[in-house]
């Protein structure tokens, strides 16, 4: 197994999450590239693990956490680490050692560039992004907010640890209309595709909905205010993210706002 820097070879499937066989991945549009490339000027680091046969199997993403969606200073902060594990497409790569392959590629960069420690998020449950699997590899816990856990491995004694962003007020709401507000911050293939959901959910209702677009990356302001990076709001209400909601799911939503508007 090889672990490698992102290049321009490699760059659509990274952007597609390794997912280059998913329709889904490709509906999610092209916001994930355009993150990488703002990102790539303040730090990102993005790297690959090949296998023996030079197929990509998983994939890291870091950058300053000074740049990146958690509180903190002079620590890395791990965006998104995935090893391929759906049987479909390229097949499971997990339980190979990619995972923590690509972790401490990742970590020993960081110090390369100074930091004092690195950061990562974590779900308190035994599936998805594990909080465990950091816990395994010598992270501990810095903050914990319900189910997501901030976790942390410092590199030297003076090190501070990363906080998460504290949840703001919901977005307002047009008077007369139905909003809904797209906060988008684009490292996520799966929360882009949430995001053009309901963009294309929000335009078959014509004037009685607005549709509102917050970018995240360009606008740290909104980012603190609603402490998310991604999150779609229906007047006021956020639609739960994970996994992806379907396109129905999302209309229904809106229409059931839009029915009410009526009455
Ligand atoms: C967490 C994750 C990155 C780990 O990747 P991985 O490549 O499976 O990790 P590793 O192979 O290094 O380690 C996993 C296990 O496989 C074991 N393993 C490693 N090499 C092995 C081998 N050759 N044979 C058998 N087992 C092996 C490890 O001992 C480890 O066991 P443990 O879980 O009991 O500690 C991966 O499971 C993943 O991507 N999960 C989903 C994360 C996610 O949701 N990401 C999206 C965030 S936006």
């Amino acid at each position: 197994m090889q672990i490698i820097d992102v290049t321009a070879e490699h760059l659509d499937l990274f952007c597609l999450c390794l997912e280059d066989w998913s329709d889904e991945a490709k509906e999610a549009g092209d916001r994930r590239r355009a993150w990488y490339e703002i990102m790539k000027q303040r730090g990102l680091g993005a790297k690959l693990a090949l296998d023996e046969d030079g197929r990509a199997g998983g994939m890291i993403q870091y950058a300053p956490i000074e740049q990146s969606v958690v509180a903190g200073r002079d620590l890395y902060f791990i965006y998104c680490i995935w090893v391929h594990g759906y049987k479909k497409g390229r097949g499971n790569f997990q339980k190979r050692g990619m995972g923590t392959a690509l972790l401490e590629a990742a970590e020993q960069d960081a110090r390369e560039n100074g930091a004092k420690g690195m950061a990562a998020w974590g779900v308190a449950l035994p599936f998805w992004m594990k909080a465990s699997w950091f816990r395994k590899h010598g992270y501990r816990k810095a903050d914990r907010d319900g189910m997501a856990l901030l976790v942390w491995k410092p590199f030297t004694e003076d090190a501070t640890p990363p906080q998460w962003l504290k949840q703001g007020p919901p977005p307002e709401s047009v008077p007369g209309k139905v909003t809904v507000t797209a906060y988008t911050h684009g490292w996520c293939m799966a929360q882009n595709l949430i995001m053009e959901r309901a963009r294309r959910a929000a335009a078959e209702f014509g004037d009685e909905v607005e549709f509102r677009e917050v970018d995240t990356l360009e606008n740290r302001i909104d980012l603190l205010a609603c402490s998310q990076t991604d999150a779609v709001f229906v007047d006021g209400k956020q639609i739960r993210q994970g996994p992806p909601p379907s396109y129905d799911k999302i209309r229904k939503t809106i229409a059931g706002r839009v029915k009410r508007l009526g009455g």
